[in-house]
């Protein structure tokens, strides 16, 4: 039946009637916060927050501001955070990815000892670390050596677990990454550890504000020998299925916005849970264009989230969780 016996519009009439046909949903309990834990003092005018120039309401965090944000986010009904530290110092191994008294390392046993119940995911990756600012170690000829890297990362991952973390996400790229993290992990009696594989991850140019943030940005070439060509999605399958087989329990895709199809067509590949990562230059430009009176910035955020869940997202990674969060209490 069509027109005129078929009207879209009649059950569009009230919000009581769009509520009770919508589809998707988002709730504070499917976000993820991303924080940045800094080894050196931050010179921001409130303590402990140092604000990052690329991404307005995010700042760099000493521990006890980390602590306190951590708080807040779980009061919110966030589950989870994701950590990115900032090291004092760098060498060309990224060693202190792997210190057991890392920056990293002292915020993931902080704040599981303030907020036990908030589970802590920590990004796996020596990019902050290396002074070179590429994911792994490098080769003579400045190449980034993926089997010289595998077991920098598996130390990397049982550190973190160690100290604490509820689940590791490796983010280097690297091919075998998932089974070394994995097979480590398990010699370590860290069997119950969740990894949540960057598996989909793109050489993107939605990271400049990141790399502004963490201080990562190459110091020579790009990421594009070990991140995928955006304009690829079957081998955006092939990566994740890999992934399933060398034991990732939940696929992250990143960025976000520009690879719905991919959140789809990887969840239904895998049938694992998928997190669709809503990466810093997606927060950038929501903010820059809310800032400049553009955009509303609450309605396109919302609209964004619900966006990523219908397009097959289970989780959420952005740094708009905070906000979020507390708009969507409002709403109820
Ligand atoms: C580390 C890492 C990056 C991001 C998450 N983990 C940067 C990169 O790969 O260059 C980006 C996150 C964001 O842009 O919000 N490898």
């Amino acid at each position: 039946m069509a027109f005129p016996q078929t009207r879209m519009r009649r059950l569009r009439a009230t919000a009581s009637l769009r509520g009770l046909v919508r589809e998707t949903d988002v709730r504070a309990g499917q976000l993820v916060l991303p924080l940045f834990v800094t080894e050196t003092e931050p010179s921001g005018e409130r303590a402990g927050h140092e604000p990052i120039a690329t991404m307005p309401g995010v700042d760099r965090l000493s521990l006890s501001a980390l602590v306190a944000e951590a708080q807040a986010a779980a009061a919110l009904g966030i589950p989870a955070v994701m950590l990115f530290g900032l090291p004092a110092e760098k060498d060309a191994h990224g060693s202190g990815a792997w210190d057991p008294e890392g920056v990293v390392q002292l915020a993931i046993r902080a704040i599981k000892q303030a907020v036990p119940e908030l589970l802590v995911i920590t990004d796996v990756c020596l990019c902050e670390y290396t002074s070179h600012g590429h994911c792994g170690v490098l080769r003579e000829d400045s190449s980034v050596d993926n089997d010289a890297t595998l077991e920098l990362l598996a130390q990397t991952a049982v550190s973190h677990a160690r100290a604490g973390a509820d689940i590791v996400a490796p983010s280097d790229m690297m091919d075998g990454r998932v089974g070394a993290i994995r097979e480590e992990l398990d010699g370590e009696g860290l069997a119950d550890t969740p990894i949540l594989a960057y598996s989909a991850k793109f050489a993107s140019a939605f990271y400049g504000p990141f790399r502004e943030a963490a201080d990562s940005t190459p110091a020579f070439g790009d990421r594009r020998g070990y991140q995928m060509d955006p304009a690829n999605g079957r081998e955006a399958v092939r990566e994740a299925l890999l992934d399933v087989q060398e034991g990732a329990d939940m696929i992250i895709v990143k960025p976000a916005l520009a690879y719905g199809d991919l959140i789809r067509s990887v969840k239904r590949a895998t049938r694992l849970p998928v997190a669709a990562y809503n990466v810093s230059g997606e927060y950038a430009m929501v903010k820059a264009a809310a800032a400049a009176g553009y955009l509303d910035e609450r309605a396109t955020v919302l609209e964004i989230l619900t966006s990523l869940r219908r397009a097959g997202a289970d989780t959420i990674i952005t740094y708009h969780a905070k906000d979020a969060a507390t708009w969507l209490a409002e709403q109820t």
